[in-house]
Order: structure tokens, then sequence, then C-alpha cells
């Protein structure tokens, strides 16, 4: 069967989603799924073009025993037709994802991450944290591990894909 194609998508693609990428990463690997799923990150904004990941955003992940390696890169549409199911960190990904999409179709791949909150049921997006301090790098990474982890059950129970479909 094809592999799962999932793409986190933020603003710059320097902090959320190139961590959401190494931590679904870590998980898909740990549960010996990497077969069945593939996963990449973009920006909303190519401003950060070609740039690895925020280095405040290394040092959090590195603690936790993630490298970020990824290079920034803006959505395109032909992400559209290449991924399965596109995950905006907050509401104006969302939007500006359903904005890119062509049809119905399309939009129905785009999902917002705080619908796989199960321990941060409360929160409703995983907030920005470029302008901020370590404790905003940190909660992006607890997050993360949360949202991940039931992405990676629903991948495992089949029920994936019904999403975005
Ligand atoms: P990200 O964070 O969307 O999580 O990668 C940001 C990175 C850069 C900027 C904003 C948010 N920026 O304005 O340059």
């Amino acid at each position: 069967m094809d592999k799962y194609k999932i793409l986190f998508v933020c603003l710059g693609n320097i902090c959320r989603s190139p961590a959401a990428q190494a931590v679904m990463e870590r998980i898909v690997a740990e549960r010996g799924i990497s077969d069945k799923v593939e996963v990449d990150s973009a920006g909303i904004s190519g401003y950060h073009r070609g740039d690895l990941p925020d280095k405040r955003m290394r040092v959090h992940a590195a603690r936790r025993g993630l490298q970020l390696t990824h290079l920034s890169r803006p959505v395109s549409h032909s992400d559209f037709e290449r991924f399965d199911l596109i995950i905006g960190m907050d509401d104006a990904n969302v939007d500006d994802l359903c904005d890119m999409a062509f049809s119905l179709e399309e939009e129905a791949k785009v999902v917002q991450i705080s619908r796989f909150f199960r321990n941060y049921k409360g929160q409703d997006c995983i907030p920005d944290p470029y302008y901020g301090g370590s404790e905003g790098f940190e909660n992006v990474l607890d997050l993360l591990d949360d949202a991940c982890g039931t992405i990676a059950d629903l991948i495992q129970s089949g029920e994936l894909y019904d999403l975005g479909k």
C-alpha cells in the first residue's frame, strides 16, 4: 500500500512544523511503522526558505534527543496533490491553507493540530514561540508529543485514512 503522507505546516517552517516533523518521525520509527508513513513540513511564508530550524527550537528539541535538520520551504499547491493530510499549527495556518486549495476535496485534507490533543484538550492551537521565551519552545514540544501520539494511534487503527478523504 502507498505510504500515508502527512505535511505539517506553520508560518515560517523554522519552529513548530520542523519540530512536528521530527517528533512524528521519531514516534513512527519507535512504533515500527516508518514503511507506512511519510512526513514532511513546510511554511505558509517563504521568508526563511533554505534555513535550518531556529536555533532555540533546535536546542530545546536536542534536549529531548531530536535533531532538527529540515530546511525551510514554503507550501506549494503541488503539496495538495502529494499529501493525504495537511496539518496546520493554528487557525491562521488553516485559513491560509484553505485559501490555497483549488477544490473542496483538497480543502478537506487540511486539519488543525488541536484536533489531536488528548492531554491538552483546553488548548486550541500550538502557539507561535518565535517572539517569546524558552517556555514557548517547551510548550511546542509537549503539545506535539501529545498530538503526534494520537496521529500515530489513528494511523495504526486505520482511522486516519477517513480524515481528509
Ligand atoms: P514558526 O515560527 O511558524 O513556528 O516557524 C515563526 C518563525 C518565523 C516567523 C514567525 C513565526 N517570522 O516572522 O519570521
